[in-house]
């Protein structure tokens, strides 16, 4: 493996003082880049993020809601537009960038159904987002992460336990936790986990139709053990302990309330 940009101060940031508790404090001066970053989850773990004294570079593809959620976040913030299914676009985005120190993909758009009610297009489309978006995301920042950074991956609960019909986007959500795993191997000693949230009651939900809605948050209810949604900071926290618990890589952390032991 070819060598890494060296951290920014790597005293405090690879070696916390022997009895305290790594964490946030980890996060300190570090880069965090976060493609989706200007709304729902990322945007969330962009506020945990910089309350811990880290800088981001938010992406996107619409330039007014990454320039509103930089200004909201304040001047720890800088964002970028990308298209994470564009090579080129994503080769311009990450150019700029002299050293990435964590990376979280949580950018995707596709459709979810059945497979003898999709198109073949529709069908396609999870994996030509989600899963093909990440891969080339950390393809173009590998060169520049952080030697003790890491990469979060962005799955989802239904690959363990898909709620209804949608068997390319289950399919898409497992090999999203498979590439983590392919990935923690080949990029160590950078680490590279995954989050697979349950339903959450945030920014993808609300632009969903409402009967849509509330038939899945109510199934969700029903279907986890805590019988509630979850929220984009709880998810949120979960990123922000993946990016920094330094001896956790080749993971998948599910904070879904039990949806996927019942
Ligand atoms: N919310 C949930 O209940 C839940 C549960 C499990 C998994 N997930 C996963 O979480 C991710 C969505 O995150 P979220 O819930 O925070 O939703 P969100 O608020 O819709 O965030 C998605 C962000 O990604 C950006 N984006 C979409 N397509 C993009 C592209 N091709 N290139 C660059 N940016 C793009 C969007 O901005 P622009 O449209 O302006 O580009 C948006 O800011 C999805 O992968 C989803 O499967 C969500």
């Amino acid at each position: 493996m070819s060598s890494r940009p060296p951290s920014p101060d790597p005293s405090s940031a690879a070696s916390p003082d022997p009895g305290s508790v790594p964490g946030a404090a980890a996060l300190r001066g570090r880069t965090v880049v976060l493609i989706g970053g200007g709304s729902g989850i990322g945007l969330r773990v962009a506020h945990q993020v910089v309350a811990a004294g880290a800088e981001v570079v938010l992406g996107g593809r619409t330039p007014a809601r990454l320039a509103a959620a930089a200004q909201r976040l304040g001047p720890a913030a800088s964002w970028r537009t990308v298209d994470i299914t564009d090579k080129a676009s994503l080769a311009a985005f990450f150019a700029p960038l002299e050293r990435v120190d964590h990376l979280f993909t949580s950018a995707a758009s596709y459709r979810v159904g059945p497979m003898l009610a999709l198109s073949d297009e529709d069908a396609e489309s999870p994996f030509a987002s989600k899963f093909w978006g990440q891969y080339h995301a950390v393809r173009h920042a590998a060169p520049k992460l952080a030697a003790d950074g890491s990469v979060v991956l962005m799955s989802g609960a239904a690959g363990a336990r898909p709620p209804a019909p949608a068997p390319a986007y289950a399919a898409c959500n497992a090999a999203i936790e498979g590439l983590g795993r392919g990935l923690a191997v080949e990029l160590a000693p950078v680490r590279v986990n995954v989050v697979s949230p349950g339903t959450v009651d945030g920014n993808l939900w609300a632009g969903r139709p409402a009967p849509d809605r509330e038939a899945a948050f109510a199934q969700y209810r029903r279907d986890t053990l805590l019988h509630r949604l979850g929220t984009e900071d709880e998810i949120a926290q979960a990123v922000v302990f993946l990016f920094t618990n330094g001896f956790t890589t080749g993971s998948t952390l599910y904070p879904d309330g039990g949806y996927t032991l019942r």
